[in-house]
């Protein structure tokens, strides 16, 4: 049997020969001077002010990029370009779920950010303030955005798809006085009432003054007076012209929340300069960008693969981005193909787990659907397998495009591992090398490099532009968290291993954080919820192996006295979560057990528990407390 690493493809002929970076020049120039490599980089940003230092690191790890360069985020992504030729080009393509679409030019965003920018100033948001932003996939979400960074606000995107708790906790940790929301989304043909759960979030929330809601599905809400404003009225009472904030490249352009192993969602802050410089860079390069490309990244913009390469990269680089409302499987298991076909889409951006969804569909739907006009396709949010690579590869790229699989998270901004479509070699199931300037390594606990196929820590060992500054509000959290865990190094929570050529395998995630449909969940924040329903005593949530989702949520708990586990309370449970997290989190099995299996010194021991979610053979067992206790679960559950 060959071994996977030894399957390689080189880049097709007809894409290298046009693509934009053609040779390891871009490798050898960042190597040699990583510095210069980067300033050169953020020279395709306008600045108001250059900077005086690339780099500043006089107080790791915390460091500042381009110090003292000014600049604004939304000046860069629309009024340059409306300076341009580029004025009358497609800045967003938008199709909503039902087949509603939406084009707006650079000048047409324009107009409407700025407008946007006044709206939110008419409602007393100042520079520095935070807005949450909980809104489907509409063309709003990018308008919003893009007039915070206008304005010198910091936007704070919660996905459309949370539950209550999790919309509140993250309003609340970042102290946002306003929110933006909708009456309601499209989802299979079905509606979810924004506003209605996000009143529900908003009784936990005493510091929101003000809500502004975008009329999407004209559903019925509750109106607060004085408190709730309609956005297509406020829009229509202020002037057209906002000017754009001098910001320094310290400040933070956004906030995003993302799981870690501890229970409390993490508020990972990007700054404007090193962020914009990054997810310029990385777009540009990594997506091969042209002029008169299509560029769909299908993540919601709820998550950084949406805010890096649905909104700053394309934008920057004065791409079409197109953005798409609702599911992949709506009305038909085609809607996707008929997308691509529809706006002749050329760079295609996924995630594994769509992927996987599309093979077990079939390749018969995508029969009849042109996507010659495809040139490039990529993948990120977890491993991809070889066969699901090659089923990207051969069915949607008909083998003439190359597949970058990237490799990157909310904390690091920006693609950090990937293949150069015109350049690398691609394996399948790897993502290939360190993109020009960035330093990954492989590594054991003491920060020492690991030998050539033995697994490891994946770490980053010097810093890079697009990096997060800090937690918000947990400044001692950025650091133990990341950086002092392992020596010297940016610790990323994955395992890895490096081939022969320096190829990047990479493994998973080496903490308690799962991954279902790419979207990443901690099982901490999962089981502190539940452990306040009043039926619950203790709760351990375990990600089980998923064909498709990569992985779904498991639940083993204990009861509180006096409760029996009826499929009445299995259900409520499920919904708890459900409602509480968001969809995603929805556990699929539920465990009752009469004691938890804990190692001596009281961890819960989910090895174990994943082993026997999944049916597999008991590992080790020895560490744990009581050997009863499992062969009570295995008597219960497995016979
Ligand atoms: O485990 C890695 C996985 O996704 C994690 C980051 O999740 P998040 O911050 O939500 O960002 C996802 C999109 C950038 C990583 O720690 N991951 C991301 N991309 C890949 C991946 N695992 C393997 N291969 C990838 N290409």
């Amino acid at each position: 049997m060959v071994s996977k690493e030894k399957m390689v493809l080189d880049p097709p002929p007809e894409f290298a020969a046009q693509a934009l970076v053609r040779d390891e020049t871009l490798y050898r120039s960042a190597s040699e001077d990583r510095l210069a490599f980067w300033a050169e980089q953020a020279e395709s940003l306008d600045w108001y002010c250059k900077w005086d230092q690339v780099f500043d690191s006089n107080d790791p790890p915390f460091a500042r990029w381009f110090v003292n360069g000014k600049l604004n985020a939304c000046f860069n992504c629309l009024d340059r370009h409306t300076q341009t030729w580029r004025k009358n080009q497609a800045a967003l393509i938008w199709e909503g779920e039902p087949g509603d679409s939406v084009v707006l030019t650079y000048q047409d965003l324009y107009q409407q950010v700025n407008k946007c920018a006044n709206g939110l100033k008419k409602l007393g948001v100042q520079r520095g303030d935070r807005v949450a932003v909980c809104l489907g996939m509409i063309p709003e979400l990018m308008v919003v955005m893009l007039a915070c960074a206008r304005i010198g606000a910091i936007h704070n995107v919660i996905f459309g798809g949370y539950g209550a708790d999790s919309i509140a906790d993250r309003i609340n940790d970042c102290g946002a006085r306003l929110v933006v929301t909708a009456d309601g989304g499209w989802r299979r043909g079905g509606i979810i009432s924004l506003k209605k759960i996000c009143d529900t979030a908003l009784r936990k929330c005493p510091g929101v003054e003000r809500v502004l809601i975008v009329k999407r599905t004209g559903t019925d809400l509750e109106f607060m007076k004085g408190r709730d404003y309609w956005y297509h009225n406020l829009i229509n009472e202020v002037e057209s012209i906002c000017e754009p904030e001098i910001m320094d490249a310290q400040d933070p352009l956004f906030i995003l929340y993302t799981s870690g192993a501890n229970g409390k969602p993490r508020g990972v802050m990007h700054t404007t300069g090193g962020y914009l410089a990054g997810v310029a860079a990385t777009h540009r390069i990594v997506f091969d960008a042209k002029d008169n490309d299509v560029f769909w990244c299908t993540a919601d913009i709820g998550w950084i693969t949406g805010h890096s390469y649905v909104v700053y990269g394309p934008l920057l680089n004065g791409s079409t981005t197109l953005m798409y409302e609702g599911s992949p499987d709506w009305p038909e298991r085609n809607r996707y193909w008929g997308i691509v076909e529809k706006y002749t889409v050329s760079v295609f951006y996924t995630a594994p787990t769509v992927i996987r969804s599309f093979m077990s569909w079939g390749a018969g739907w995508l029969d009849g659907r042109e996507l010659g006009s495809l040139r490039l396709l990529g993948t990120v949010g977890e491993p991809i397998s070889p066969e699901a690579w090659m089923w990207y590869y051969n069915y949607v790229g008909g083998g003439r495009c190359p597949v970058v699989d990237t490799w990157w998270q909310t904390e690091t901004g920006m693609i950090l591992i990937t293949s150069l479509p015109g350049v690398t070699p691609m394996k399948p199931g790897s993502a290939a090398r360190p993109f020009p300037g960035v330093d990954a390594a492989v590594v054991d606990g003491n920060g020492n490099a690991v030998s050539v196929g033995q697994g490891g820590y994946l770490v980053l060992r010097s810093p890079w532009p697009a990096m997060f500054s800090s937690l918000w509000g947990d400044t001692e959290g950025y650091k133990n968290l990341y950086w002092n865990k392992i020596n010297g190094c940016y610790f990323t929570g994955d395992g890895a291993w490096q081939d022969k050529d320096g190829y990047f395998w990479i493994m998973g995630r080496v903490d308690d954080v799962i991954n279902i449909s790419g979207h990443r969940l901690g099982t901490m924040e999962i089981e502190s919820l539940l452990v306040k329903h009043p039926v619950v005593a203790e709760a351990a949530v375990i990600g089980k192996f998923d064909e498709i989702k990569g992985q779904v949520a498991t639940l083993f708990i204990t009861m509180r006295d006096d409760y029996q586990d009826t499929p009445e309370l299995l259900q409520e449970l499920k919904d708890y979560v459900a409602d509480g997290i968001g969809a995603i989190a929805r556990p699929e099995d539920i465990y009752i057990i009469d004691e938890m299996p804990k190692t001596r010194s009281g961890k819960i021991m989910r090895r174990l528990l994943r082993d026997i979610a999944e049916g597999n053979v008991l590992g080790d067992t020895a560490a744990q407390e009581d050997e009863g206790v499992v062969e009570h679960i295995k008597e219960r559950y497995r016979g």
